[in-house]
């Protein structure tokens, strides 16, 4: 297993859920692999991996193009790779699993423009942008808010992580009096945006829209009137390990997997949220 990197809670809890799934079949062994958010690492991972003829691998890449050919080299030798989460380019895996991130950015986008009554001055806080939820959830915002008169007043790149969101929306509010709402591409992502706001005094003005809805993150942060939404990011690893199971077994399994996904704001959060159709 070869995830990206380990500094989020969110990546925790995938490989979390990868371990808990694969300890019911005790003739599983998983080895972790954390590549510490660096590309060049996690290329190197997944080549030792290959030199030590795993039987399967599973990766969260950090980026599209760079862990493309790396990967591409691991099917070559005979070994089956399962995609979670980020996708790779072109159609060299075995089978990726993932929630439909367009669709969770459109959907951000409508929840926005009706909460925000069709207008206003909007933050997007961007998840990083060689990475493919990143870019998914900035095109299905753009669909989502399409027809509005919402503007986008600020938008900057923050690579998923909490500092540089807190950090780009320090800038942000020192160019901007007037800022309705911040759409971030996760909930570290919006926390950070909320930080900011909340040490300049203007938190109370100002919506927080998230994405990853983990129970004791995205979720708890709903819960105490930090962030307005977040919609859930499953992590597939209990997924990406019946599906390891069956592709071991020599089933066929599908190209594609695509996970269903939930919104969270105040008026349903006490009923676990709703599912997003
Ligand atoms: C964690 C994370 C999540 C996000 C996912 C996208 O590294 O940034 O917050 O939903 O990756 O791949």
């Amino acid at each position: 297993m070869s995830q990206c990197n380990l500094g989020e809670p969110w990546r925790v809890q995938m490989n979390a859920d990868v371990q808990a799934a694969a300890a019911k079949h005790p003739e599983l062994k998983v080895i972790f692999k954390d590549a510490q958010n660096d590309t060049l690492q996690q290329r190197a991972q997944i080549e030792e991996f290959v030199s030590s003829k795993v039987d399967l691998l599973i990766i969260s890449p950090k980026e599209a193009q760079p862990l493309t050919e790396p990967v591409a080299r691991a099917l070559d030798a005979g070994i089956p790779v399962i995609v979670l989460d980020r996708r790779l380019l072109g159609d060299k895996f075995t089978c990726f699993i993932g929630a439909d991130n367009k669709k969770i950015g459109k959907a951000a986008g409508e929840w926005i423009a009706k909460a925000l009554g069709g207008k206003g001055n909007v933050i997007e806080l961007m998840g990083l942008q060689t990475s493919t939820p990143g870019q998914d959830r900035h095109s299905g915002f753009l669909e989502g808010i399409a027809g509005s008169d919402l503007k986008i007043i600020f938008s900057a790149d923050m690579k998923w992580l909490e500092p540089n969101s807190r950090q780009e929306m320090e800038s942000a509010l020192s160019r901007f009096d007037k800022v309705d709402l911040v759409y971030a591409h996760n909930d570290p992502g919006a926390h950070g945006a909320y930080l900011a706001a909340k040490a300049a005094g203007r938190e109370k003005q100002i919506k927080f829209v998230g994405i990853d809805a983990l129970p004791q993150e995205g979720v708890g942060y709903v819960q105490q009137g930090i962030l307005d939404v977040t919609f859930q990011y499953p992590t597939g690893g209990a997924e990406a390990i019946d599906t390891a199971l069956k592709i071991l077994h020599g089933e066929t399994v599908p190209k594609e997997i695509v996970l269903g996904t939930r919104r969270f704001d105040k008026d349903n959060v006490a009923q676990g949220g709703e599912e997003l159709k």
